[in-house]
């Protein structure tokens, strides 16, 4: 497609918009009654079996207490996973609450969306094997799995991509939200904000109660999130901003909004790095209760509106421990430079100074199974780029061997995660390091919006609110002002600026 035509098809697609709004003005009430009612069918009946219930008990476990006191507590049994002590009445029975930081032991839901053997070192998507899904679907396949909680037929599929396809141009007046970042910005510091500002852009409405809302909500993000995610690079860089095509897949769609330039008219996305990139994209999807996704869930558990919840998890992302080890990574292979450098860094890691980016995991006590297909892809992608001899991933190599054969690491049984080849792959197929989360982001919104409707879709939400074992001060006398003592006399300062003059300073914004 050429520029004009680009064009073309960008107005046609945000003409859509407008005319879905004045289509809505010409209509009658009845009308609209009736065509909500019709989807709200639809959906129903995909939904009725996507709500999950707390299993009925009949095991109990009983909690003695030092004073011979008795508590029975029901075990609840999931399909698969440990059983669970139901503490929901623990307080009103006992008068204790339970201390658990990082919820390391603590269930906060019923879901049936993703699950994790961290001893066998398995993931399953809605009951798939990660591997199966990765090596057969595609990545909007894999959405719809996790969104209606089976696989797609052809008919489906097609259907499913056009609504995405629909969907997937942003408004224009949300691509002014990024001249306002600084140049240079984190792009996912833009996109935390862009994700957050989303919610104004819902004209069809943010009424979580209407599934038939929650549902275009989730479309829409999906959508959006390549050009989003395009946009903060393009314009980080200065580039002009490129539009999405309908003759392309949605990853090839991302790629090309990232790397194509509009003078060359004969660009064209490379088909193995936009296959790639799609199964990175699969492996991302969702990971169960992780940190990002309670965010999500707490944030909505509020009953925000999801795009206001969904920026909240992208927040939770980006630190290095979560989905910001992939760029970590890097930048740590960076500072190691060369295999000789090894001993030394494993010895640092030792003695705490760091931590091994790319390893460990708080559910996987066994090979992370995604990292054995990123390994796989990055061989992939650097025999075709005819870059197999990347020092970097000689390196990671080397690093690997070095840390599985360490006593330390298997003692913790901390073994690669998805982020310790994902970073390699991604530089290779030309993403810059500082997209890395991003691309993350782009992956996981599909699982974030998933569970986010599934705790929305059951009728009894729980506002997330956690209990504190405080340890600071117990009530004491209020000190007026006048009788305070200065706590911070040593670091006070004083009334000149920092050259020792007298007078303003500039204020640094
Ligand atoms: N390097 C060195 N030591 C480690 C590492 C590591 N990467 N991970 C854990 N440990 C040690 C930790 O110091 C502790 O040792 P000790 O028992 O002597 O105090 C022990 O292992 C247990 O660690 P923990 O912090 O209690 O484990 P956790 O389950 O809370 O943490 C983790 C999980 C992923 C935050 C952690 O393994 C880590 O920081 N890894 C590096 C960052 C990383 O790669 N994150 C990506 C995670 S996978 C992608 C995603 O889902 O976001």
């Amino acid at each position: 497609m050429d520029d004009i035509q680009a064009i073309k098809h960008k107005i046609s697609t945000t003409e859509d918009d407008n005319f879905i709004q004045k289509r809505r003005k010409t209509m009658t009430e009845a009308d609209k009654f009736l065509e909500h009612e019709n989807e709200l069918n639809k959906i129903q009946k995909i939904y009725k079996d996507l709500i999950p219930k707390v299993p009925e008990s009949n095991e109990k476990c009983t909690i003695t207490f030092q004073d011979g006191k008795k508590v029975d507590l029901p075990i609840l049994l999931g399909t698969m996973g440990p059983p669970m002590i139901d503490i929901r009445n623990l307080y009103s029975k006992s008068g204790f609450f339970t201390f658990d930081p990082g919820f390391s032991n603590t269930g906060s839901c019923v879901s049936q969306i993703t699950y994790i053997d961290g001893e066998k070192g398995e993931l399953l998507y809605r009951g798939y094997k990660i591997q199966e899904v990765a090596e057969h679907c595609d990545f909007l396949e894999c959405c719809y799995l996790l969104l209606y909680g089976e696989l797609p037929s052809f008919e489906d599929k097609k259907k499913f991509e056009e609504s995405v396809k629909d969907q997937m141009i942003v408004h224009e007046k949300l691509i002014s939200f990024y001249k306002g970042f600084q140049s240079g910005a984190h792009p996912m510091a833009i996109l935390v904000g862009v994700i957050g500002a989303l919610s104004s852009f819902m004209y069809d409405g943010l009424d979580i109660e209407d599934p038939v809302q929650r549902e275009l909500s989730a479309i829409k993000l999906v959508a959006k999130m390549p050009m989003i995610a395009a946009i903060s690079f393009r314009t980080a860089m200065g580039l002009p901003i490129i539009y999405p095509r309908r003759d392309l897949t949605f990853t090839e769609n991302f790629l090309y909004m990232m790397f194509a330039d509009p003078m060359d008219k004969d660009w064209q996305v490379d088909e193995l790095l936009a296959d790639v990139l799609d199964k990175i994209l699969i492996l991302h999807a969702d990971h169960e209760q992780n940190a990002s996704t309670a965010t999500v869930r707490i944030a909505g558990s509020s009953l925000a509106n999801p795009f206001a919840c969904i920026a909240a998890g992208i927040a939770s992302l980006w630190g290095p421990m979560h989905g910001g080890a992939n760029e970590a990574v890097l930048n740590m292979l960076d500072e190691i430079k060369v295999k000789e450098n090894i001993p030394n860094t494993i010895n640092l890691i030792k003695d705490k100074k760091f931590r091994l980016m790319g390893f460990g995991h708080r559910v996987y006590k066994n090979f992370d199974p995604r990292a054995g297909i990123m390994r796989t892809l990055c061989y992939r992608v650097l025999n075709h780029l005819g870059t197999d001899n990347d020092p970097f991933l000689e390196l990671s190599v080397e690093l690997e061997k070095y840390a599985l054969e360490d006593k330390y690491f298997l003692d913790r049984k901390l073994y690669p995660n998805v982020d310790y080849y994902s970073g390699i792959v991604l530089k290779a197929i030309g993403i810059p390091n500082n997209m890395f989360t991003v691309i993350f982001a782009l992956a996981r919104s599909i699982g974030w919006i998933t569970q986010w409707r599934e705790m929305i879709s059951e009728k009894s939400i729980k506002i997330g609110r956690p209990r504190q074992l405080f340890v600071g001060h117990k009530e004491r006398n209020f000190i007026h002002i006048k009788d305070r003592k200065d706590n911070f006399k040593e670091v006070t300062s004083s009334s000149k600026n920092s050259k020792g003059k007298k007078g303003f300073t500039i204020y640094n914004p």
